[in-house]
């Protein structure tokens, strides 16, 4: 991390084009592609740019709180950080910087399953921490995950929903993606599902993802899970209202709706344009939660005006760990937390609870 504070990047898109810099390039090209065109890469920002504030004014405000709670518990701010996997590939540190930072914000990491470091060596350094799922075909594999997560200390299980297979990263397909040599999927101890191996084919996590996980997943997969922990379901990639509804008849106590930052199906509905109905949808039986191109503080006040209880971050905090390990974490998410309270006060607004309809409209004149 440069010393010189002038010398640090003043936004999160900064971070992108000085993790561009240290980054291998078959690294970066994983962390930042996303599927066939990356139409919905673009969609996700785009859809933030059809939405603007309507601050009020003359309120007084002088001090603001951006502090939240997510299922009842306090984070120092409403961003979490996203799953993503193989955190050892952007920084020797991996997932235990990515722990260190988030705790030291009172914040929330979800951890993947395909983490570089295990469940336990992330427990013993982060404050709160959410496990991700992703579920094998060998049910044993998945049960001892969730018992693992859950007896580390993890307070929600994130079960990732949009990916039976993986999208394809055109990218990742031309370098033909594989984790150096040394980082594997720490999660797996001995077993086989512990190396990416490389595929002359093409990118290795696609022949893997569609070995080991269990493209049958379904909604009654959901309430087996709710069966076997006591921790609450959080559904990852919900963006149909209907799916939305489903999700909370079958056990979910939160969602996040998400397209896996546009990783996924391509041309799939940007995030902050299927929040509306899903919140309308969702009729309060749960907290909704956004990730997909978040990367300024006005992105998250627009996410909590349409319906979202709190936003999650991928790539920004992938660059920041790239570029200063938990120093960099820590500084995106210092980034964001100043732009946040800043937006907030320029609202008009001191809580966030403040946010509502009110303060977004459609790009155009005021009707
Ligand atoms: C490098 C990378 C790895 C990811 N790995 C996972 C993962 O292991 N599990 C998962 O549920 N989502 C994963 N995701 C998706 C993120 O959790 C999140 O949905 C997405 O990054 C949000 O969009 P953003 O990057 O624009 O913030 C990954 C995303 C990236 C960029």
């Amino acid at each position: 991390m440069a010393e010189d504070q002038a010398m640090l990047p003043l936004n999160l898109h900064e971070y992108e084009a000085a993790a561009r810099a240290v980054l291998p390039p078959m690294a970066f090209d994983y962390i930042a592609s996303g599927a066939h065109d990356e139409e919905t890469v673009r969609a996700n920002r785009a859809a933030f740019a059809q939405w603007r504030l309507l601050p009020r004014m003359l309120r007084g405000v002088t001090e603001v709180d951006i502090s939240t709670t997510v299922l009842g518990q306090r984070i120092s701010m409403p961003v979490l950080l996203a799953p993503t996997a193989f955190q050892r590939q952007a920084h020797p540190d991996g997932e235990l910087a990515t722990a260190r930072a988030a705790k030291a914000h009172d914040t929330i990491f979800a951890v993947s399953t395909l983490a570089t470091t295990s469940i336990e060596d992330v427990a013993a350094q982060a404050g709160a921490w959410w496990f991700q799922l992703y579920v094998y075909r060998d049910r044993a594999i998945v049960r001892e995950l969730v018992q693992r997560a859950e007896a580390a200390g993890a307070s929600a299980l994130v079960v990732t929903v949009d990916l039976p297979r993986t999208g394809r990263r055109e990218a990742d397909e031309r370098n033909r993606f594989a984790l150096p040599p040394g980082v594997v999927a720490a999660n797996f101890a001995h077993l086989p599902q512990r190396e990416i191996a490389k595929d002359d084919a093409g990118s290795a996590l696609t022949g893997y993802i569609a070995a080991q996980l269990d493209q049958s997943l379904s909604w009654k997969d959901l309430e087996w899970l709710a069966g076997i922990t006591k921790l609450p379901i959080i559904p990852k990639g919900i963006l149909a209202p209907a799916d939305a509804r489903l999700a909370f008849e079958h056990g979910a106590r939160a969602l996040i709706v998400s397209n896996h930052g546009g990783r996924q199906l391509d041309s799939a509905v940007a995030t902050l344009d299927a929040l509306p109905a899903v919140a309308q949808a969702a009729q309060g039986r749960g907290e909704i939660y956004l990730d997909g191109g978040i990367r300024r503080g006005t992105d998250v006040l627009k996410a909590l005006a349409l319906g979202a209880r709190a936003v999650l971050i991928g790539r920004p905090y992938v660059w920041g760990l790239a570029v200063g390990g938990e120093a960099g974490v820590s500084h995106v998410l210092s980034l964001l937390r100043e732009e946040i309270a800043l937006d907030l006060l320029l609202c008009g607004c001191a809580h966030l609870s403040e946010i509502d309809r009110s303060f977004v409209v459609p790009t155009g004149p005021l009707a």
